[in-house]
């Protein structure tokens, strides 16, 4: 059998690391990006079947570049996982157009310029996309008008490349992580936020990188063979409770 080769962007720590290494686990070879080169290194140096590449998905000609450095060193596509993301939380009013543009670029437009540019290679092995999103495109709150509508983005953009590219046998599935403890999430997450996902998910806790890198290799897999379009929240039950209130609990 041939190696599967997925390519994870968002690859240097968080979720992304750990969805490399549950491929590597499941002997597939790994094109890790990042735009952050020392932490990519760091991150890369002793793991074998991997290659790192360190560049912006959110620029359309780093993208292609991405994508021929893939097939120049491994021929082909069969797995492409958009992880990489950034989070800027803050009220609508002090969002500026700039605050507002960063986040889309990488969130939203990152997404759309990988996806297209992976498009010949996925043809080629009817291959699959997963998207991360997130419970915030899932539920609105406050502080995530520009992060919370790309992610919200990022769902529909999911189902437009299902309804698209399903002629082809690529499917595309999106991934909604609830809190788990990454850079990403210390960043903006105080200790009042903290105890409040604890409070309000049904399983009372933050999720782990592990647990998501297990729903994404499961979308990525021929064990979801038949399963396309679908937006999978793994988020510990958070966006099942719509009146989560504390004050309803005995
Ligand atoms: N951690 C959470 O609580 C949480 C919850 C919901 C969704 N998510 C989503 O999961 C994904 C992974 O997040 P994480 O928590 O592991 O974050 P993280 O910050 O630990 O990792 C994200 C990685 O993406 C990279 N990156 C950011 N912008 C990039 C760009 N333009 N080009 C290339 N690389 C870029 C960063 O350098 C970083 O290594 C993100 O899309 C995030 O929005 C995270």
């Amino acid at each position: 059998m041939t190696k599967k080769i997925a390519l994870v962007t968002g690859a240097a720590r968080g979720i992304g690391l750990a969805t490399t290494k549950l491929f590597l686990e499941d002997g597939w070879s790994v094109a890790m990006v990042d735009w952050d080169h020392d932490e990519l290194q760091r991150a890369s140096d002793g793991l074998e079947h991997v290659i790192a590449i360190s560049k912006d998905v959110s620029k359309p000609e780093q993208v292609d570049a991405i994508i021929a450095e893939t097939l120049e060193q491994f021929g082909k596509i069969d797995a492409l996982v958009n992880n990489a993301g950034v989070a800027d939380f803050g009220p609508i009013e002090d969002t500026d157009f700039g605050r507002w543009r960063r986040v889309m670029e990488t969130n939203l437009d990152g997404v759309f310029l990988m996806t297209q540019a992976a498009i010949p290679a996925l043809k080629e092995t009817s291959g699959s996309i997963v998207n991360i999103a997130s419970i915030s495109g899932l539920r609105a709150s406050t502080l995530r008008v520009a992060y919370g509508t790309s992610k919200a983005a990022v769902i529909q953009l999911t189902k437009q490349q299902a309804a698209e590219l399903g002629e082809y046998g690529i499917r595309a599935n999106c991934i909604c992580p609830g809190p788990v403890r990454t850079k990403l999430a210390m960043a903006v997450h105080s200790q009042d936020i903290i105890d409040a996902y604890h409070d309000a998910i049904p399983l009372n806790r933050y999720g782990s990188e592990i647990e998501i890198a297990n729903a994404i290799h499961f979308l990525a897999s021929n064990k979801a063979s038949y399963v396309t379009g679908q937006v999978l929240a793994v988020d510990g039950g958070f966006d099942s409770t719509g009146v989560g209130l504390p004050a309803l609990r005995s």
